[in-house]
């Protein structure tokens, strides 16, 4: 526990100054739900930030523990305003990982801490501090060194493939047993330390083990699952601690990430259990050139001037980013085409599939960036319905989330997945720069259809091509 130097009419403010911070959270994950008043939640959960680090620097009093954590809080700040402002969009990803292997080690180690503290070379550890902090040491360490693989992973400082090896589960199973028989050896009181130091040991391997075996594209499912562990951890070490505001936190980053991840798995048809154990991703990939076809059809090459004539004297116009957009930072130019096509008084509207991208509201904070207004972005429950009265889809950088295999062939490894209708729209044309598959490695048959012709290139560099056209006519 922090020293407290404090009376009990202290301690009753700081409890209500940490409920303020619940308060805050809760309000703030409700406004950050959707994108125009994600703003908002962001500011609210910072003010209760800041009321619980103010409360709890109250808690600390001028002790020798209040500068200690002020050098820390002052150093986590400077870093994380240093990463918030010169991480590129589409590094986001790696960027929460590591944050959110920080939160899990940064709890390991805190109940590793406290746990030692208690003396448990000499006197019994009470339960309730065994229990909770050798639980928090294990799914921290978890957290944290998986956190680590995936920021590896994404990072492409090691392979995004997923890495399998025979007796893979084999091994993490008996890893989770050494987990296991260590808490029961903790809580009972049997060589508390060694065998704390077992749990301690296992998870930090089980994290790294369990990752591994995980496509880099599957890496957003993961880092929310690992986030909602480090929320766990943080709620179990507000139970050792006695401190509610990292009970409540925890307890809200556990539910979200837990939920965050259930969503992101139905959004793609896949069960949480098919992200860990699937090793999506092994799959093979074709790899034709541009021009080349999937399978029986053939493909039909547009050129800049016929898209731009096309879309220019179009009624509607549907805009459908992928991935392939953030990877040519081609969002600004999209809205500079959409504003050109608007002049000309085509109605331009953008349909975002719940997974486009690589992680979750991927395209909204892209085109929000670029200013494209939230009242044009349509989720896909709303706007499949539009695509049959459409005259063009344009797919920019999309490619899995239009699959219409998805609808109909059962052995396709999207089969379920809801996806975009684009192939409906009277024209559809695809900007990618080549043949290649995307994501889930398969290939994609609204390629071949009559209605469907492709522009090859880089996104941006197509999109910029477009916007000089469609001005010229
Ligand atoms: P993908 O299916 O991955 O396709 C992206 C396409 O972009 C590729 O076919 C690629 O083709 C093209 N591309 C790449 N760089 C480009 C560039 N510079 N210019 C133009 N095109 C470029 O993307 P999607 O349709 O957005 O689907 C997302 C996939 O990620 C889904 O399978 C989804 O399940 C998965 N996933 C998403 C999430 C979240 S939360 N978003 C989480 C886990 C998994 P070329 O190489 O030919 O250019």
């Amino acid at each position: 526990m922090p020293e407290t130097a404090t009376g009990s009419s202290t301690q009753l403010w700081i409890d209500v100054a940490y409920l303020v911070t619940g308060v805050c959270f809760i309000m703030g994950l409700r406004y950050m739900s959707s994108p125009k008043t994600a703003r908002l939640g962001n500011t609210i959960s910072i003010g209760g930030m800041a009321i619980a680090l103010l409360a709890t620097a109250i808690l600390l009093d001028w002790s020798r523990a209040f500068w200690i954590a002020l050098v820390g809080v002052g150093a986590g700040a400077a870093l994380g305003i240093y990463a918030a402002r010169s991480v590129k969009m589409t590094a986001m990803p790696q960027m929460v990982a590591i944050y959110n292997g920080c939160g899990g080690g940064a709890a390991a180690m805190v109940a590793t801490a406290e746990f030692l503290k208690s003396n448990p070379q000499t006197s019994p550890v009470p339960f309730d501090l065994a229990i909770t902090s050798v639980l928090t040491a294990i799914i921290g360490s978890i957290s944290f060194t998986g956190s680590i693989i995936a920021f590896l992973k994404l990072q492409e400082v090691m392979s995004g493939r997923p890495i399998v090896y025979p007796g893979q589960q084999v091994v993490n199973g008996l890893l989770a047993l050494v987990a296991v028989a260590s808490v029961v050896l903790v809580t009972i009181g049997i060589d508390t330390v060694p065998a704390f130091f077992a749990a301690l040991a296992s998870a930090l391997v089980l994290g790294v083990l369990f990752v591994l075996p995980i496509g880099g594209a599957d890496m957003p499912v993961i880092i929310s699952l690992l986030n909602s562990f480090t929320g766990l951890a943080a709620a179990l070490t507000g139970f050792a601690l006695g401190n509610n505001v990292l009970i409540i936190s925890g307890a809200l980053v556990g539910a979200s990430g837990t939920l965050l991840t259930l969503m992101m798995g139905k959004a793609m048809n896949r069960s949480v259990a098919n992200v860990l154990f699937g090793a999506f991703g092994t799959l093979q990939t074709t790899e034709a050139g541009p021009a080349g076809s999937t399978g029986s059809g053939t493909v039909r090459e547009s050129s800049v001037d016929d898209v731009a004539t096309m879309l220019a004297y179009a009624r509607q116009v549907i805009i459908v980013p992928g991935y392939g957009m953030a990877v040519a930072q081609a969002q600004h130019s999209v809205r500079e085409l959409a504003d050109q096509l608007e002049k000309k008084g085509v109605v331009v509207k953008y349909a975002i599939h719940p997974v486009a991208g690589r992680m979750p509201g991927h395209m909204n904070v892209l085109l929000a960036e670029a200013n494209v207004p939230y009242e044009a972005l349509f989720d896909m429950d709303d706007i499949n319905p539009e695509f049959p009265n459409t005259d063009v889809a344009l797919v920019i950088g999309a490619n899995d989330v239009t699959n219409p295999d998805a609808r109909t062939v059962k052995s396709s490894p999207i089969y379920g997945m809801p996806i975009l209708d684009v192939d409906k729209a009277k024209q559809v044309v695809v900007l990618k720069r080549s043949m290649k598959p995307g994501f889930a490695g398969i290939d994609n048959p609204l390629y071949e259809l009559p209605n469907t012709s492709m522009l090859f290139g880089d996104a941006k560099a197509s999109i910029d091509k477009l916007v000089g056209a469609v001005k010229a006519l």
